[in-house]
């Protein structure tokens, strides 16, 4: 049977660093409040001049190609997911096509909009597109800049402390080795709770005649709305159950994990989850308190980190897990 591993990971984060105290200058938060609630002491924003969604999924992309010493040319297909894509319209897999130099090659590029768990399905799409044969070489990439979307008033508040900028890359390939590579990926949503995290505005079904009027720009419908509290409720559960869904499908106990990596939503969710399972603090990994909640970036970003120091090794069992807007969740289960 044909699998298909991860041989390079990588990301890219901008340059700009606003801490806590930063944003205490702008609205009527603290420190103290940020970082008791959701763990974070500072994110990345963009640097406008020249940091775009595509081009930061590019430099993601190339660090995980020259990791894995595989060259752009070889990737048959880019799987890129954001929800804060360049344009409308096309999407960014399209713009990394080109910024690669891949555009001569025309090789095809999918946009996923799955919020937080974009990255999970990406690489669930990746992996069925290798399992069946079609292609070799697949690049799923996990890019936001969420920065330029956030309002910070003090009536965003609870949104805009928690959301940074980055992007993240994994080359898959497809490999011949058996019981090696992703074993499993598990994918699931509930529409029920779609406006509970979401972006209203400029959408095409609220019954006006013009998408974009001037008067959205004072209203907080352009921006994200969150019910927190919810979030988080849902949240805690879907991620115990979609975890213990991919261990269960192959097999494997919690004490199997070498490494679990959650989207890094807040680190009271990670805590939580980390308790629940009575995993050791060293066997999840945390970078939210660096980089805030990236969306579709944060699970590749900490792949690439978690990789980088040497906390995973080959023939690691290394968990995924994602939970975001739709809601949407989902995980994979990876034999390094
Ligand atoms: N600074 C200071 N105070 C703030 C604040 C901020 N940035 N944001 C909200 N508050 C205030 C509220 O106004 C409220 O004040 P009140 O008690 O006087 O009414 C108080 O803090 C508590 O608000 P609440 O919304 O109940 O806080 P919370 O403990 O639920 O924490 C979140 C808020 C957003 C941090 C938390 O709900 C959360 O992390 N949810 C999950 C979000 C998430 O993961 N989203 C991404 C999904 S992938």
């Amino acid at each position: 049977m044909r699998n298909s591993r991860i041989v390079g990971v990588g990301h890219f984060v901008p340059d700009q660093v606003v801490s806590n105290q930063d944003l205490e200058k702008l609205m009527d938060t603290s420190n103290d409040w940020i970082i008791e609630r959701t763990g974070i002491s500072e994110r990345r924003f963009f640097d406008h001049t020249k940091d775009t969604c595509a081009n930061m999924g590019a430099r993601a992309t190339k660090m995980a190609l020259e990791r894995a010493h595989v060259d752009a040319s070889e990737i048959d297909l880019i799987v890129f997911a954001t929800i804060t894509p360049d344009y409308m319209f096309p999407g960014s897999g399209v713009l990394m096509q080109r910024e690669l130099g891949l555009d001569k090659k025309t090789i095809a590029a999918i946009d996923i909009r799955n919020a937080c768990s974009g990255f999970v399905y990406g690489l669930s799409i990746a992996d069925q597109f290798i399992k069946t044969g079609m292609y070799k070489t697949v690049v799923v990439v996990g890019a936001e800049i969420q920065s330029s979307a956030l309002e910070f008033s003090d009536r965003q508040r609870h949104v805009s402390v928690i959301f940074g900028d980055g992007a993240g890359a994994a080359i898959l390939q497809a490999s011949d080795v058996a019981g090696k590579g992703i074993l499993s990926t598990h994918m699931h949503a509930d529409g029920t709770f779609a406006e509970e995290l979401y972006v209203r505005d400029p959408g095409s079904s609220r019954k006006r005649e013009e998408r974009l009027t001037a008067d959205m720009l004072d209203e907080v419908s352009i921006k994200a709305h969150m019910n927190g509290n919810l979030v988080f409720k849902h949240a805690v559960v879907r991620f115990m159950e979609v975890i213990a869904e991919a261990l269960q499908a192959n097999g494997k106990t919690k004490e199997d994990i070498d490494l679990l990596v959650p989207h890094q939503a807040n680190l009271r969710i990670t805590n939580f989850i980390q308790q629940k399972l009575q995993l050791d603090e060293s066997k999840v990994y945390s970078n939210i308190q660096r980089y805030g909640n990236t969306t579709a970036a944060s699970i590749p970003i900490a792949l690439s980190e978690a990789w980088a120091e040497g906390k995973i090794k080959e023939n690691d069992l290394v968990c995924l897990a994602a939970f975001g807007s739709g809601f949407t969740w989902a995980s994979a289960l990876i034999q390094w």
